[in-house]
């Protein structure tokens, strides 16, 4: 899937080779009539054959592209590099002059009408979105209104095609707000009712942060952590950037400063940019200092200590890291004590206890943690058949072993 959209997005590289080839199979087939016995001229079969390739993989990237977009100028684009490229293909087989009038035409039709669909030099990138981690961090017309006018307005209310003459991709233009409250609120049934021709209402997240947006005099910048948000309206927001599905993003935790901790041996990378929640890994030599974990113990989301000489006594500390969802202990010499001292970790998502000496006791205290999705249990005392009952009897976390 990410491919062919990325393949989608490199349409604009990938028109470059059909746009160069057919003008020089063009350039060359009419200086042919010049001079039919100019040497370079054997070449020309093969830029043909090149071009029409290249129009072929133009018209495919295009249209991964174009997916759920609309337009005028979009639509005569598409069908002009069609004909375009059936043109070609008509021209290899019956190498009838004729056909080169229409190509031409379709040529100069294609690339005019692709470049006024093309706005400024970044558009390859202007699908990357910012990550919204916590509430406070949210521009509330930028981060959550754009993107509603943009799933379910813009489609009809932008430069070229602003339905009512509303461009509503422009703040400055956008004009009467309460208008956008009020037309988005009426019976679906009404004729005013907004978005028009039973294209998919806003949803009632939506709607209630329009409305919000509105009531509070509809500003252009402003911060959600400017504005004094009621426990209401927060668990609205959160739910509108899903904060409140990915535990890990509404972790509100200060950072701390870890260097030394990497001056003992511990690989330390947030776990993604500018995350004060840390990936933690030991790759030092000897057994990890693990008293210095308490400095960081809230960040830690993710923790490797495999095959670090680790004992059943070490693991009281890692119990206290009350925020790691990861855990892996494989290859240690740690067996049920150890695991018991880990205590209820209420976050924990996933352990490794490969090559460790766990059984039946250490599997039941962690099948009660409550998050718990996923153990791994290779090489432990556990035998196999005795997991597959287990299993059976809880579908939901899924324990990893030989079979
Ligand atoms: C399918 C096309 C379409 C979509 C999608 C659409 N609109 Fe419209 N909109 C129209 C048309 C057509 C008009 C002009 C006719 C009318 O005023 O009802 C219009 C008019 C309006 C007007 C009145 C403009 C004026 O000044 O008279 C507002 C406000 C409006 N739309 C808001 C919205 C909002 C907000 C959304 C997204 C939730 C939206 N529209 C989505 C087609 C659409």
């Amino acid at each position: 899937m990410a491919m062919l959209e990325l393949l989608g997005k490199s349409h604009l590289l990938w028109v470059h080779l059909p746009i160069g080839f057919i003008f020089l199979a063009l350039v060359l087939t009419l200086l042919k009539r010049k001079n039919p016995e100019a040497p370079y001229l054997i070449l020309l079969p093969l830029i043909w054959r090149l071009a029409t390739l290249a129009a072929i993989f133009a018209v495919f990237s295009g249209f991964l592209l174009s997916e759920n977009q609309e337009g005028t100028n979009l639509f005569f684009h598409q069908y002009a590099g069609i004909f375009l490229t059936i043109g070609l293909i008509t021209y290899l087989i019956f190498k009838n002059e004729f056909l080169l009038i229409f190509i031409s035409i379709l040529f100069v039709t294609t690339i005019h009408l692709g470049s006024s669909l093309t706005h400024g030099e970044d558009y390859l990138f202007t699908e990357k979105k910012k990550v919204i981690t916590q509430l406070n961090e949210v521009e509330l017309y930028e981060d959550a209104i754009v993107p509603i006018f943009k799933a379910k307005c813009f489609s009809c209310h932008k430069p070229g095609k602003s339905k009512g003459d509303l461009d509503l991709t422009n703040y400055e233009k956008i004009g009467d707000k309460e208008e956008l409250v009020r037309r988005t609120h009426l019976p679906k049934s009404h004729k005013e009712f907004m978005p028009a021709n039973g294209k998919a209402p806003l949803s009632k997240e939506q709607l209630a942060i329009l409305s919000y947006w509105v009531e509070i005099g509809a500003p252009k910048s402003k911060r959600l952590a400017q504005l004094q948000l009621s426990a209401k309206r927060k668990s609205m927001f959160e739910s509108f950037f899903k904060l409140d599905e990915n535990p890990l993003l509404s972790l509100n935790v200060k950072p701390a400063k870890y260097e030394h901790l990497a001056k003992n041996g511990f690989l330390i990378q947030p776990i993604y940019r500018q995350s004060a929640l840390l990936e933690v890994k030991y790759t030092g030599k000897g057994k990890p200092d693990l008293k210095l974990l308490q400095e960081v113990k809230k960040q830690v989301v993710w923790l490797d200590l495999s095959n670090t000489g680790l004992r059943n006594e070490d693991l009281k500390i890692v119990g206290q890291l009350e925020n790691l969802f990861k855990l892996n202990l494989s290859k240690n010499d740690i067996s049920n004590p150890g695991i018991m001292d880990l205590g209820e970790l209420k976050n924990l998502t996933e352990i490794n206890l490969y090559e460790t000496e766990v059984n039946a006791a250490a599997l039941n205290h962690l099948m009660k943690l409550p998050k718990i999705q996923r153990i791994y249990l290779w090489e432990t005392k556990l035998p196999p058949y005795y997991l597959d009952s287990i299993a059976k009897i809880n579908p939901t976390i899924s324990l990893i072993y030989e079979r």
